[in-house]
């Protein structure tokens, strides 16, 4: 097993370029499936789950190549409708390939999504199954696996009674084959959900209204494919400021969009962190000093929940107390318990609450990564601690950030990547 060796207290310095967008690269390679003509992908992240869900994308038939950075999915020949469990199992993103293959092919098999520990049960799909019925198909469930069809799904007006973004990205894709109109209600705004609806209205599709809360979808006979650039990773974007400002290092981040992290720079203002945004571009400053603030996770533009842990870290280092509140996921602030094992001073209120008193000195322990953000969070406290920090199972962090320990080495950063 590989882990993570990290030595605290180096100064970070210099850039570092953000990559595509992981919840954007799990949306759009298997809305490839939408289309017979070939989608040309580029600034794919080269991530575990990117990996995962091409690897169950060819086990369906299609045909990935690679021209130099660029993946060409061509799935002409596609017509296995049943995901591979053994693969489906490893991400809940598989999640995401259950509307295409529905709307292009009128059934697919699939078992209950893998993913992360965070989340109620099992991350249920209970908004997908509906939404589907909704649209005029027939859900079963049989050996562990759900089976759904349609001989042509029908426009409908659907409302979802919990926000979920795969939700609103997976009925959005089901709609554009359908026929008729359909109006989604109460969707996520996030910005990989109108990144997807631009490809697919720029390849035929009928979508208005993504990233409101309200979708229209006129559903057309045929979707085209074309080329498609993954927009930069917002989420890695607010973890390497937040690592800055913790590290009081200046750093430049570069190849990134700073209104998709708006939240988290007006926060920096409030609290005194220095930074300068550019169009494409953070510089983020030295600061000696900055304050607590208190946060409640939420659906975009609010403050993200896959933000929440290395913002948690933060405020082990500000003066004062902050009060975090996730709202979104349970299970999501068990590993404070992990910064409080390195010194944080951290009062668990309830599940969903903690509050955090800073600043604390970290102390490097061994540790264990729970999920891929709590995992890229004790990287930045490894970073802060005093001496070494360990971090074992690592895939977690490798499904979600590209060749992490290069990247950080790059600024300055002692940590290596070590296999037993
Ligand atoms: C997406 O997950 C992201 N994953 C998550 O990122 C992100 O944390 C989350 O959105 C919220 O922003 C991908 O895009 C692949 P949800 P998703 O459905 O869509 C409940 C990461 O670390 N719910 O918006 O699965 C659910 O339990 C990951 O990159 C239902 O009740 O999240 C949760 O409480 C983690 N029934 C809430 O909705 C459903 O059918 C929001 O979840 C679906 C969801």
């Amino acid at each position: 097993m590989s882990k993570f060796v990290i030595t605290g207290g180096a100064k970070l310095s210099g850039e570092i370029e953000v990559r595509g967008t992981k919840n954007f690269a799990l949306k759009i390679i298997p809305a490839s499936l939408l289309s017979k003509e070939k989608m040309i992908v580029s600034n794919m992240p080269e991530i575990e789950d990117t990996k995962r869900s091409l690897e169950l994308l060819s086990s369906l038939g299609s045909k990935i190549s690679k021209d130099s950075d660029k993946y060409i999915i061509d799935n002409s020949e596609v017509k296995e409708t049943t995901l591979s469990s053994d693969i489906a199992k490893k991400f809940r993103a598989s999640v995401m390939f259950v509307a295409p293959l529905l709307a292009r092919f009128g059934e697919v098999k699939f078992p209950h999504p893998g993913g992360c520990v965070i989340g109620a049960g099992s991350r249920p799909i209970d908004l997908f199954l509906e939404g589907y019925q909704a649209l005029g198909a027939k859900v079963s469930h049989k050996d562990g696996h759900y089976i759904i069809k349609a001989d042509k799904l029908k426009g409908c007006e659907y409302f979802f009674t919990t926000v979920s973004v795969t939700a609103t990205e997976s009925l959005l894709m089901a709609a554009s084959l359908a026929s008729g109109t359909t109006v989604l209600k109460n969707c996520a705004m996030e910005p990989e959900i109108e990144e997807l609806a631009v490809y697919l209205n720029r390849n035929g599709a009928k979508i208005e209204g993504a990233g409101t809360p309200i979708i229209k979808i006129e559903g057309v006979k045929e979707i085209g494919a074309g080329d498609i650039e993954i927009m930069p990773d917002r989420i890695e974007t607010g973890t390497f400021a937040i690592m800055a400002a913790a590290t009081n290092s200046e750093l430049l981040i570069k190849n990134c969009r700073p209104e998709n992290v708006q939240i988290l720079l007006e926060i920096f203002k409030k609290i005194g962190i220095n930074f300068e945004a550019g169009e494409f571009s953070i510089l983020i400053k030295k600061t000696e000093k900055f304050t607590s603030y208190n946060i409640k996770t939420h659906e975009y533009p609010g403050f993200p929940t896959d933000l929440q842990s290395p913002y948690t870290m933060l405020m082990t280092q500000a003066h004062g107390s902050a009060l975090i509140h996730e709202t979104i996921y349970d299970r999501r602030l068990l590993f404070s318990d992990l910064l409080a094992q390195m010194g944080a001073n951290i009062i668990m209120c309830d599940p969903h609450r903690i509050v955090v008193n800073g600043p604390t000195k970290l102390q490097g322990k061994e540790l264990t990564s729970p999920d891929l953000r709590a995992g890229i969070t004790m990287i930045l406290a490894g970073l802060i601690a005093e001496g070494k920090t360990t971090i074992d199972n690592i895939y977690q962090i490798d499904r979600g950030y590209e060749q992490i320990d290069s990247r950080l080495r790059s600024i300055g950063a002692k940590i290596e990547r070590v296999t037993d």
